[in-house]
């Protein structure tokens, strides 16, 4: 089978430079030779070109950071994603700072009735601009793509909602904010926070992942963001949290989802070169894909 990889080197979702370094960092790591190794065909499309602004929007005056150029980009993403799902290929996208996962969704989505997403991430980024501390659009990209925020981020791809609330469970859960909390309560969100992951195990999270997800959907995207990682594993990352999944942990989760075979695209995201020790975080991506794509298996 083929693996379309789609680099995209966007840091205009948050406010920390070097994280556009990401796709670059992970093909460095080697992640097209892992995946060939598995006897996987893999098409490169290389990276989408971001426009710059004219002056990076940061501090608190904005409520959605370089708005315009993040919308535009996901437009691109979304079209290229949606090509590639059409020729029966799995996508497969290098961030770039998660709001890129707008463009993935928007992509994907509207191949399946019943698209079911795993988000493994510190965060749930289900802000929107009303309840975003920050105006950084990579905290609000599960939250556009439930169909909340603004109208242009919605709007992408021309159709909203992208996902169904009860289609999706986040993994790794321990940095909330208040208007994140009450969503995830108001919508009946599956969370399986780091207390979940260390009372449970993360074998049992990802069995009731995966005996949720199978029954109700037709597809499912993984999107894996490195902060979800603790920062001793993934230190090159723009918004750390400590406590968080360890390497063994992240490779078990791989493995198991593997092994199911219902991950039908996936991203891998917040990779900051810049802020890495010796190219660690994208190593450590790579490594994950490997676990994603079967290594074990073969
Ligand atoms: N919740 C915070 C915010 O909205 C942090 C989001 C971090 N998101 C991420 N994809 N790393 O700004
Ligand atoms: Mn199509
Ligand atoms: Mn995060
Ligand atoms: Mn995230």
């Amino acid at each position: 089978s083929n693996i379309s990889i789609i680099g995209v080197p966007m840091d205009l979702g948050q406010s920390r430079r070097g994280v556009d370094m990401g796709p670059s960092a992970m093909r460095y790591a080697g992640a097209v030779e892992r995946l060939e190794a598995l006897g996987y065909k893999l098409h490169d499309h290389g990276d989408i070109s971001i426009t710059r602004p004219d002056k990076y929007e940061t501090g608190q005056a904005y409520k959605l950071k370089n708005l315009l150029q993040v919308v535009e980009a996901n437009e691109i993403l979304a079209m290229i994603i949606d090509q590639a799902v059409e020729k029966g290929n799995f996508p497969l996208v290098f961030g770039g700072d998660h709001s890129i996962a707008i463009g993935s969704l928007a992509g994907i989505a509207k191949h399946y009735d019943q698209l079911g997403v795993i988000w493994y991430d510190a965060h749930g980024d289900l802000n929107t601009e009303e309840t975003s501390p920050s105006g950084n659009i990579h905290g609000m990209p599960l939250a556009v793509s439930l169909g909340l925020g603004h109208e242009k981020l919605t709007s992408i791809a021309g159709y909203t909602p992208k996902v169904k609330s009860e289609n999706i469970v986040i993994i790794g859960a321990r940095s909330l904010d208040p208007g994140e909390k009450e969503l995830i309560r108001r919508k009946g969100i599956q969370v399986f926070t780091m207390h979940e992951v260390d009372r449970l195990g993360m074998a049992i999270v990802i069995e009731r992942a995966i005996s949720y997800l199978k029954p109700r959907t037709d597809g499912v995207h993984l999107s894996v963001d490195l902060d979800g990682l603790d920062p001793s594993e993934a230190p090159g990352v723009g918004t750390p949290v400590i406590g968080g999944m360890t390497y063994r942990e992240s490779h078990l989760a791989m493995e198991m989802l593997a092994e199911t075979g219902m991950i039908t695209s996936a991203e891998f995201v917040e990779v900051n070169p810049i802020l890495d020790e010796k190219n660690k975080t994208a190593t450590l991506a790579v490594g994950l894909m490997g676990s994603l794509f079967g290594e074990k298996l073969k």
